[in-house]
């Protein structure tokens, strides 16, 4: 019989995610290059959240030079393991590694844009949970769409669509726009050197690979925000809500009516975002 701590690497995260009761599927798990094509083989759905966290201090582009090979050499492996996979994208920065994702598709000729996503998900769980705390409500009853991109100013929650609808004062929606936007750098700072959100992170990309899942099930109405190739506005790239079905994204939803003080960080959001777009896209294929 085997000891608990003996075991290679990968049997011993086999033997520690054995404990959940996920219903008829099994874990596994797979460690370093040697094992991406065994990991990869046959999946209808990876999510990579692979990559180093941020420091106090710095912004996700600060995490640009390591995390954008990692990303590129995974997506390698799923344009020859499983390129009809759904994948989505966790890894800052997110508004340059999804371009990157893209990129590497499109080299290998497995490029299809409904399938890649970058999980921005926490930001409308923040969303939610600081509107409902402002409002009194159950942030599970709260919907506020966040769309743009993942990193500071492209972080767009659009507070004047709140469903139920509520109406905030202008200091309300100053203070919650920028505590939405800064969330991340929030924990980042609590944390003081430790890393970035673990729990809440996990948490947002469980929901939105279950929300994957039960899309390529064929479940109706299956909508919510994320980073996808997109002709919502004239970047190639951008965060909106989407339906989400058996191919991956069937729908892109457009804005929607937007106020003036949303207006205004559009177009801030949408220049930060052109150009991590272009640097992902420039990284993959130089
Ligand atoms: C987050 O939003 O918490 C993550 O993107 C991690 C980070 O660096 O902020």
């Amino acid at each position: 019989m085997q000891q608990h701590g003996g075991g290679d690497a990968s049997q011993r995260i086999a033997r520690i995610s054995a404990h959940l009761n996920p219903n008829k599927s099994q874990v596994r798990g797979f460690l370093g290059p040697q094992q991406l094509e065994n990991a990869l083989t046959g999946m209808d759905l990876v999510i990579i959240p692979a990559g180093v966290p941020r420091k106090p201090g710095m912004t996700r582009d600060d995490l640009f030079n390591i995390n954008a090979g990692i990303v590129k050499t995974l997506c390698e492996g799923i344009a020859k393991c499983c390129p009809k996979a759904i994948v989505n994208v966790i890894s800052n920065p997110v508004n340059s590694t999804v371009p990157i994702a893209a990129e590497v598709f499109k080299k290998a000729g497995t490029y299809d844009p409904r399938r890649l996503l970058g999980v921005t998900m926490l930001d409308v769980v923040r969303a939610n949970t600081f509107v409902a705390e402002i409002l009194g409500h159950d942030p599970r009853e709260v919907d506020v769409p966040v769309v743009g991109g993942h990193a500071g100013v492209t972080i767009l929650p659009l507070l004047s669509q709140i469903k139920p609808p509520c109406s905030f004062t202008s200091e309300e929606i100053a203070h919650l726009t920028s505590r939405i936007q800064n969330g991340g750098t929030e924990v980042v700072e609590a944390k003081a050197g430790a890393g970035s959100a673990t729990l809440s992170m996990a948490y947002a990309a469980v929901k939105f690979a279950d929300a994957c899942l039960r899309g390529l099930r064929g479940d109706a109405d299956v909508i919510r925000c994320a980073f996808v190739p997109s002709v919502v506005t004239e970047l190639p790239f951008f965060a909106s809500k989407v339906r989400l079905g058996r191919n991956g994204v069937e729908e892109i939803y457009p804005l929607g009516p937007v106020n003036e003080f949303e207006r205004a960080g559009l177009e801030k959001a949408k220049k930060e975002l052109a150009a991590s777009i272009e640097k992902g896209i420039s990284f993959a294929n130089k």
